[in-house]
């Protein structure tokens, strides 16, 4: 099954994980327990207790004198080491690893990974330049959402779903795409989508209108399949609104949503909730949507503006290549 096997994904932001606190990850099939000790070093373990296959995520760390940590199996509680090694009760010894350790890629706060497979295509540096130069403002949207990468991936690369998925919210008139750059696996999107103006009671319920232009003029960066970049720019602030795309397993996918700023103005500050929350409701209409649609129904129309789309086609289609 082509779940894009050979691409780097952004398993989580450190922020994501409290210090001593187990949290499960899926990828590509297979189930992880990723804890953070009090050091800030990062573990991953497949998820299955050698012992009796018990959800180590479950289970709880335990500290040490020198501030790493172990996870303990929420069963009979033997402990593994970030290398998969246990003490068994009555022997002093380590054993050797029982659990081959799922393979990170840490690049300051961001947490990468393949997912054990070969790497066909390198993780871009430009999370690390925007959060060298950007204020992190939170992570939203984490969804695992039930439907195949493919769909999700068509889902984020459509430009026409607006005024159907997210109508409540955006009121858009209509969408221009002005360009799309084609770079092969990487791409540019701008958007121009006029809007109907929120009336008073529009903003007394989503205040988040109040951050919105008339015309929204959006420009998308996408690196295909793992990440798309929303680039937003007013007299306000500079956003970076960052998704990330993860194939749990061939039926369920995950996705969040990490936001970046630059504040121009005090009261950008004073809008960094309303925005996590408007994101938030964002994701969970794509969310609802992907549960509601029939999967391999034949396309037998197509609009204008799906060039997003039908670049992620051919993307999956010739992968690692774009062609
Ligand atoms: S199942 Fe994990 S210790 Fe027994
Ligand atoms: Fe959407």
């Amino acid at each position: 099954m082509n779940q894009l096997q050979g691409s780097p994904w952004l398993l989580a932001h450190r922020s994501m994980l409290k210090p001593n606190k187990p949290m499960k990850i899926s990828l590509l099939g297979n189930d992880y327990v990723l804890w953070q000790d009090s050091r800030g070093n990062i573990n991953a373990l497949p998820n299955a207790c050698p012992h009796m296959g018990a959800m180590l995520s479950e289970g709880w760390c335990v500290q040490k004198a020198d501030g790493s940590s172990t996870i303990a199996c929420p069963f009979h509680a033997l402990e593994f080491d970030n290398a998969g090694c246990t003490v068994l009760p009555g022997s002093q010894k380590e054993t050797k690893s029982l659990i081959t350790p799922l393979e990170l890629i840490i690049q300051g706060d961001f947490i990468w990974s393949y997912g054990g497979y070969e790497p066909k295509i390198p993780i871009p540096t430009i999370m690390n330049e925007i959060a060298a130069e950007f204020e992190f403002i939170g992570s939203t949207g984490e969804r695992s959402i039930s439907t195949d990468i493919l769909s999700l991936l068509l889902n984020m690369h459509d430009y026409n779903h607006q005024n159907g998925t997210h109508r409540s919210l955006f009121e858009i008139e209509s969408v221009q795409v002005k360009q799309f750059i084609d770079e092969g696996l990487h791409s540019h999107a701008y958007l121009s989508q006029p809007r109907k103006q929120p009336n008073f009671r529009d903003i007394i319920k989503n205040p988040g209108q109040l951050a919105m232009p008339k015309v929204l003029e959006a420009h998308l960066e996408n690196f295909f399949p793992f990440m798309g970049i929303m680039h937003g720019d007013n007299n306000l602030l500079s956003l970076k609104e960052c998704h990330f795309y993860i194939p749990e397993s061939a039926n369920s996918s995950r996705v969040f949503v990490l936001m970046y700023m630059k504040a121009y103005s005090p009261i950008a500050h004073l809008i960094k909730g309303n925005l996590l929350k408007l994101i938030d409701i964002v994701i969970e209409q794509d969310a609802n949507i992907l549960s509601k649609i029939y999967a391999g129904t034949p396309q037998r129309i197509k609009m204008n503006n799906e060039v997003g789309m039908d670049w992620v086609r051919r993307n999956y289609k010739s992968f690692p290549h774009s062609r």
